[in-house]
């Protein structure tokens, strides 16, 4: 198992590439169901989470792999085993999105039901309440979801995807994928706008979907007989491009990060902004410099385009250092403060009050082994261990494997010293 040593504090300079996004890749994967033949992303990103995504796909029946470029191919001539395996779909929820493109294809599916996870509960049933409005039958058998679409097939209807806490994405994700099959027209009310599931309707429509009012809240989707599959990369993933900025400000560097888009990340920069950092756009991302004291700042996650909760923990990181009290609210998963403790651990000084961390700015943060628990927060506690004085030791890589691809390499690239030791 791989632990991090990370030396601090850091200056950083120089130029860091973000990949692919993560979280439109794997529901784009998802989208090659709809499709025979052959897809290709020419620039998925090579992480776990993608890795256990291709061994699903490839216990459906799909032949997948990567060429000797790196561009993943998807040929999903043959599903013959429409089934989502606990043992696979166990280890990452995003799996639940094959739900609604294998019960357009095949007509039935199962898929085991997500487990829960560090940062929360992840109920599915805005889901299924989706797709059983398209007129899918929809029952539980030993823990899985069985989805069966009428003799007919699914049909168009008006779909409020509206829940608890704002819409959700892999929700829409599926809704949106079995209605570009479905007979007649399908308006999505409440549609997460998440970019990424703006770039998956992009893709679906660049395979001859009809749908409209992307990247609004209310989504048309106009059903054909048959999708075709394409070539088409990804964006830029802006969860890792914001990562990376927090990186920057918390070590009071200049960074400029490439493969990002200032447009979808607009909350990200005005927090970052208010803080005192300098936040400009360059021609292929942006520029991030922050010099003298980081100002304290008041943040609660939103669904788009309010703050993402993704980065939520990295900023609670850079907000430790703050020179004043800080109070971050988490308003999409109400529990996900793993890293609250772990900081602490770290001289930081934070308390938990329900959805709310109260921050109090502290002058230092000190190295500490530390524990990993879930993707983002881990890669907080990276951030974290770039300031603190000392060397910190992040334990269960693992997670930060799953959502970032080589981070130690791109930040030890802009003069970071993180050692990775397989102990
Ligand atoms: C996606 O998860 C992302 N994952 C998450 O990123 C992200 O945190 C989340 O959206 C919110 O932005 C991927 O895209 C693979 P939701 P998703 O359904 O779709 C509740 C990361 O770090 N809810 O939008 O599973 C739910 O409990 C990951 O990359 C219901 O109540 O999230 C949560 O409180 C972590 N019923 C809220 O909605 C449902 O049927 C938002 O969840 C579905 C969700």
């Amino acid at each position: 198992m791989d632990i991090f040593e990370i030396d601090g504090p850091v200056k950083l300079s120089g130029t860091i590439e973000v990949a692919g996004a993560k979280n439109a890749a794997l529901p784009i994967m998802a989208a090659a169901l709809l499709a025979p033949g052959e897809t290709v992303i020419p620039n998925a990103p090579n992480l776990a989470d993608i890795r256990s995504f291709e061994t699903l796909l490839a216990s459906l029946g799909a032949a997948v792999g990567r060429d000797r470029t790196g561009r993943l191919h998807i040929d999903a001539t043959t599903i013959d085993t429409p089934v989502g395996e606990y043992e696979i779909v166990r280890k990452m929820r995003a799996s639940i999105c094959i739900l609604g493109p294998l019960l357009a294809r095949c007509g039935k599916v199962k898929v085991s039901m997500p487990g829960g996870c560090a940062i929360g509960d992840r109920p599915v049933d805005i889901h299924l309440r989706g797709l059983k409005a398209l007129g899918a039958r929809i029952y539980l058998e030993n823990g899985y979801i069985v989805a069966e679409a009428p003799p007919g097939g699914l049909v168009g209807a008006q779909i409020f995807l509206g829940g608890p806490f704002g819409s959700t994405v892999l929700g829409t994700d599926n809704v949106m994928m079995a209605a570009t099959l479905a007979k007649g027209t399908t308006v999505i009310e409440s549609a997460a706008c998440e970019p990424e599931v703006a770039d998956l309707a992009h893709y679906l429509n660049a395979m001859g979907a009809k749908i409209r009012g992307i990247g609004s809240p209310r989504l048309v989707i106009e059903g054909v007989t048959e999708l075709k599959p394409v070539t088409r990369p990804v964006i830029g993933d802006r969860i890792e491009a914001g990562t990376f900025m927090v990186a920057a400000a918390i070590t009071q560097s200049r960074l400029h990060i490439r493969n990002c888009d200032l447009d979808n990340m607009v909350a990200v920069a005005d927090r970052l902004r208010s803080i005192g950092a300098v936040v400009e756009p360059a021609d292929d991302g942006c520029n991030v410099v922050m010099s003298g004291a980081i100002g304290p700042a008041d943040i609660t996650t939103q669904p788009y385009p309010g703050f993402p909760t993704d980065l939520q923990a990295q900023f609670m990181a850079l907000l430790a250092l703050a020179d004043g009290n800080s109070v971050i609210t988490e308003k999409i998963y109400p529990d996900r403060f793993m890293h609250v403790a772990e900081m602490n651990r770290m001289a930081a000084n934070l308390r938990k009050e329900g959805p709310n961390v109260i921050v109090a700015g502290v002058e230092k943060l000190i190295a500490a082994p530390v524990m990993a628990s879930d993707l983002r927060a881990s890669a907080a506690l990276v951030l974290a261990g770039l300031a603190a004085h000392g060397t910190t030791v992040v334990q269960r890589v693992y997670h930060i494997d799953r959502g970032y691809e080589n981070i130690e390499e791109k930040l030890n690239g802009v003069g970071a010293a993180i050692r990775r030791i397989d102990v």
